[in-house]
């Protein structure tokens, strides 16, 4: 097999990434964008030692799942993986691929919920991070194609953007922004040749304000009073940050970020928490679904006789203090110092300094020593896509907390993680929450009980 043969394949199974699966001479074959059952001629783009990598050249036979996608980038764009996909379909694509991961790692039968569909299907996504570039001698923000770092225009400057993900008032920014660039004649940067100034315009959306990021390739940001001007003139709430970084990286933000208009941290409310949130800090995607996760894990808190919760991998503690309302102490446990420093603050803001005890760290470093002093404790783990260091495991299983709930964005290494529990634990519940409609990503709630 060779790139650039076709074949006529069958799709018989769903890869991780919602995409579907053929078995072509022995080869596994990924074909994005193709569902189970359909039937296409496809064309091979990339070979590997037992796998390759497939597009659609024609689609002879389509599923009833497949629908007409609401935005005409769909099928360029990497932003959305599933917006060919109806809803529902969508929704148990993404059961099956949380019940295959555990299965797979645990070597269970596990049950897993029907996962929880989110509220707003369209217009959820409250942060946009936008690559940069100039197309055609204009400035044009969007996602990267897939497996590229080709940006396919969502936005185009003087056009009108067509993102359907995003919150709405984002695109607004993002047009004013792109327009400015345009007429300032900002350079943008060109990864190549790691020149050029403007990467990234990083958007977040909290109630009805707005921080944007500007992430630069240098020192300080020319004109920025005029982009000022002009988000005043169309009545934005908003705060103003550049982020410095002239790193290689695909990492977005720099180290250094400074705010040259509003605030340095934008308030907002959920579930009756105030918070500030800075740039650096880590928020929920999705609002009324990460407000769906709080509130059962609050309730679970509230219907246990719990003395101590530790909120690992805390971001800036929302959670910490919906937990403060039901137990008696609170650790909340983070690496970003800014996000502590937000934790802290919202902490005195809702009248919860004295229950809540926030320790700046790695959770590796952290957890171990705090969880052996504790009884009655549950813990809350949230981390990131890489999922818990083993030293974190190996310390609840060592301090044996009565309960332990994960919540995870990545069902691979939740699965791993959890089959290391499992000697001492059993899986109480396991929860689907799409909290990415139309994007491959799931968010995932596993409720573990001790033996
Ligand atoms: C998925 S977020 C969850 C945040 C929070 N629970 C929420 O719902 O907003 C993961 C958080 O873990 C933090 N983090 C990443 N690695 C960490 C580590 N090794 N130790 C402690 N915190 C970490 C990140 O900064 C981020 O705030």
């Amino acid at each position: 097999m060779k790139a650039g043969d076709k074949f006529t394949v069958e799709i018989n199974s769903v890869g991780m990434d919602g995409e579907g699966v053929a078995r072509v001479e022995g080869f596994v074959v990924f074909i994005p964008k193709t569902l189970l059952g359909e039937q296409a001629v496809v064309e091979i783009t990339q070979v590997k030692k037992s796998f390759a990598f497939a597009k659609v050249i024609k689609l002879l036979k389509a599923s009833e799942a497949r629908i007409q996608p609401p935005c005409d980038l769909c099928f360029k764009c990497g932003g959305c993986e599933m917006l060919h996909i109806s809803y529902e379909a969508q929704l148990e694509i993404k059961r099956n691929t949380v019940k295959n991961c555990i299965d797979r790692e645990c070597g269970i039968d596990c049950f897993v919920d029907d996962t929880v569909a989110s509220p707003d299907v369209y217009n959820y996504r409250n942060k946009v991070q936008l690559p940069i570039s100039r197309q055609n001698g204009k400035a044009v923000g969007g996602y990267f194609a897939p497996n590229t770092h080709i940006v396919v225009p969502s936005s185009v400057c003087g056009e009108k953007g067509k993102c359907v993900l995003n919150a709405n008032g984002i695109q607004g920014v993002v047009d004013i922004f792109l327009k400015w660039l345009d007429e300032s004649n900002i350079s943008v940067y060109e990864e190549k040749s790691r020149s050029g100034l403007v990467r990234h315009l990083v958007v977040r959306k909290i109630g009805e304000k707005y921080s944007i990021c500007i992430v630069i390739n240098g020192d300080s940001l020319p004109h920025y009073k005029t982009l000022i001007d002009k988000l005043k003139k169309a009545d934005y709430e908003f705060s103003l940050y550049v982020s410095v970084n002239k790193k290689n990286t695909n990492v977005i933000l720099g180290d250094k970020t400074v705010c040259l208009y509003g605030e340095n941290s934008i308030t907002g409310e959920a579930l009756g928490v105030r918070f500030g949130v800075s740039v650096l800090s880590f928020m929920q995607i999705n609002d009324k679904v990460r407000d769906m996760i709080y509130t059962r894990v609050g309730k679970i808190i509230e219907e246990n006789d719990i003395s101590n919760v530790i909120d690992a991998y805390s971001g800036i503690g929302i959670m910490s203090n919906i937990f403060a309302k039901y137990a008696k102490n609170v650790y909340a446990i983070e690496i970003v110092e800014d996000a502590v420093k937000d934790g802290i603050a919202l902490a005195k803001a809702n009248g919860n300094a004295d229950k809540i005890k926030f320790i700046c760290g790695d959770c590796a470093r952290e957890l171990p020593p705090l969880i052996s002093t504790l009884d009655k404790s549950l813990v809350v783990l949230d981390p990131p896509r890489k999922g818990c260091d083993l030293r974190v495991l190996e310390s609840l299983l060592k301090a044996k907390p009565t309960e332990i709930i994960y919540i995870s964005c990545n069902p691979a290494t939740l699965a791993r993680d959890v089959k290391f529990l499992l000697n001492d634990y059993e899986i109480q519940s396991v929860t689907p929450y799409d909290m990415f409609p139309h994007t491959k990503h799931i968010e995932t709630m596993i409720c573990l009980k001790r033996k």
